[in-house]
């Protein structure tokens, strides 16, 4: 269909699932064993209720926020997806352009098909970007590659420690590996194995032995902003806190990873209770990110209100390019734009401050 008959951002979905070869769907599409998590991701936001107010003067609303210090045009950034060749031609390429032009920040994912240094050149002078790390048995390729963002003005790393393993995606994994798949595959990279999906063929660089232990080398390379994407229990987000690092995301790697995971949503109420023992909340030196199954301004909405600094949206964006490239995204931009203007004004709240938790009823989340 024309672009202009998409009208949110489902609709995306249906249509790469239409157009995209076999292979690239069972890769996208795919989530880890019996695929409960990517459904309870979905679900979960349907089990908190808004308790929205009225008479507020919501004439005018915004909600335009900050990110790890960087200015965002929406409480949303791109999270890291691998492989965008596999739905399209110029990859992630079609995320930075469409980034810079609306002023959305884009995780780049270590396993992008197109080169880190491409992705920097198609970007706008000053336009943020944010790194995703999967991190090398060769700590001298980590460092160097940590080391070569920092310099070329990458504003924060999240280091991925939900996937010391890749999890088995079955879908994906009925489609043998043929071809290079428009993967640049990691320095370090040994035996492919050609038999076992995608996702498996490309991460076998991946270091199971990475530990709490690593976080002060880290430290010790970068300045940048530290952040752990793939966190779940209170007793990590507290141990993420006390390391000194910048934040974590609750995510389950859209339930690619550790299947019957619970979702980032149903994660949030008990992570946040349990950072406030450390000090108040909001805390500006320590953010919380949440990912999975958002695909509305109204998810984004009902985490804000939860406590969470912003929300993390990977195949909703990757759909969108698989389906029409830049101006795909674009789209999806101004779907959201239009669905965050209309729903805060009837939740009567004026900007993403007036978001509070009482806004939300998140009673039932757990109960199902
Ligand atoms: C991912 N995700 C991911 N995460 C990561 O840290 N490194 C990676 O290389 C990838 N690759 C990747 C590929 C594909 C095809 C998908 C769908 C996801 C996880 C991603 O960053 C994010 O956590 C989820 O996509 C969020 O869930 P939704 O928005 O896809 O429902």
């Amino acid at each position: 269909p024309p672009l202009d008959e998409i009208i949110n951002l489902h609709d995306f979905e249906a249509v790469a699932k239409a157009v995209l070869p076999p292979k690239a769907w069972a890769y996208y599409s795919s989530a880890s064993d019996d695929e409960i998590t990517i459904r309870e991701n979905r679900a979960a936001f349907q089990r908190v209720w808004f308790r929205p107010r009225i008479l507020r003067d919501v004439t005018s609303v915004d909600w335009s926020t900050t990110i790890l210090g960087q200015k965002s045009s929406l409480p949303v950034y791109i999270s890291a997806t691998a492989l965008g060749k596999l739905g399209h031609p110029d990859g992630e390429l079609n995320l930075t352009r469409a980034a810079g032009k609306h002023g959305v920040i884009q995780m780049i994912p270590t396993l992008a098909s197109c080169s880190f240094d491409e992705i920097l050149d198609a970007a706008l002078p000053g336009q943020p970007l944010f790194l995703q790390l999967y991190v090398n048995r060769d700590r001298e390729i980590t460092k160097k590659y940590v080391q070569h963002a920092e310099k070329r003005g990458v504003k924060a790393l999240f280091i991925t420690v939900d996937a010391p393993q890749l999890g088995r995606r079955e879908k994906d994994m009925r489609m043998k590996f043929v071809g290079d798949a428009g993967a640049k595959v990691q320095e370090g990279q040994k035996d492919i194995k050609q038999d076992q999906g995608v996702a498996r063929a490309i991460s076998s660089f991946i270091d199971p032995s990475l530990s709490w232990k690593d976080i002060p080398w880290f430290r010790s390379i970068t300045n940048m902003h530290i952040i752990l994407k793939g966190v779940s229990t209170p007793e990590d987000a507290l141990l993420a806190y006390d390391a000194g690092l910048q934040g974590i995301v609750l995510s389950n790697h859209g339930g690619r990873q550790l299947d019957t995971a619970r979702s980032g949503l149903e994660n949030l109420p008990p992570i946040i209770a349990a950072l406030k023992t450390r000090g108040p909340w909001p805390n500006p030196n320590f953010s919380v990110f949440i990912d999975g199954g958002v695909r509305r301004a109204t998810d984004v909405l009902k985490a804000l209100a939860m406590g969470a600094s912003a929300v993390g949206i990977g195949r909703g964006f990757l759909y969108a390019f698989a389906s029409y490239g830049q101006e795909g995204v674009e789209k999806s931009f101004q779907i959201l734009r239009e669905e965050f203007e209309m729903n805060l004004r009837l939740l009567g709240a004026r900007n993403l401050s007036e978001l509070t938790p009482d806004m939300v009823d998140a009673s039932g989340l757990h109960q199902h």
